[in-house]
């Protein structure tokens, strides 16, 4: 059966937040029974990481919690993608910069516009933190942010979507 939504999670290296998106909203999907019905999937601006797993200390930050990031591989976002995915989220406001350019060159055809992932909450955080460069408590903030807004994305499409 052909998922009903598909969801695409975008980043600058998909090593660090987009893996950690798709692993947590992954998670809640299974759990709410609806994983035939979402299809999932993450993607980095950039090119930088192709192939990779997930940055060990997302990783770790994700296993604090109880999701297994391990079998994630990076791959660069691809115009392509805004055919095939209802929506495209974007971390922050220089990955959304990059996914509207990107997005002009499909035109009429796109099945969406890109995002700000952040946008679905109230909070007054609209990006969510590059934590490649930091410390672990970065990472396990990216980790909350994800959490917080994975449970307002599955409620947006479960009404959108009627499932
Ligand atoms: P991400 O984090 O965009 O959340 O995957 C980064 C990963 C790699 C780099 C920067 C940010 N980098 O410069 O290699």
């Amino acid at each position: 059966m052909t998922p009903a939504v598909s969801i695409l999670f975008v980043c600058l290296g998909n090593i660090c937040r987009s893996p950690t998106a798709h692993g947590v909203f992954q998670q809640k999907v299974l759990t709410a029974g609806l994983a035939r019905h979402i299809h999932i999937d993450s993607a980095g601006t950039a090119a930088y990481h192709l192939g990779k797993a997930p940055d060990s200390r997302t990783q770790w930050a994700a296993k604090q919690q109880g999701y297994d990031l391990s079998q994630l591989r990076a791959r660069q976002v691809q115009a392509q993608d805004f055919l095939d995915f209802d929506y495209v989220l974007a971390m922050d406001k220089q990955n959304l910069r990059e996914l509207v350019d990107l997005h002009r060159t499909v035109g009429e055809r796109a099945r969406c516009a890109p995002q700000l992932y952040l946008s679905v909450l109230d909070d007054a955080l609209v990006e969510v933190p590059d934590p490649y460069y930091g410390g672990a408590e970065g990472f396990a903030e990216v980790l909350t942010l994800c959490e917080q807004a994975s449970d307002a994305w599955l409620n947006i499409i479960r009404e959108h979507k009627g499932l």
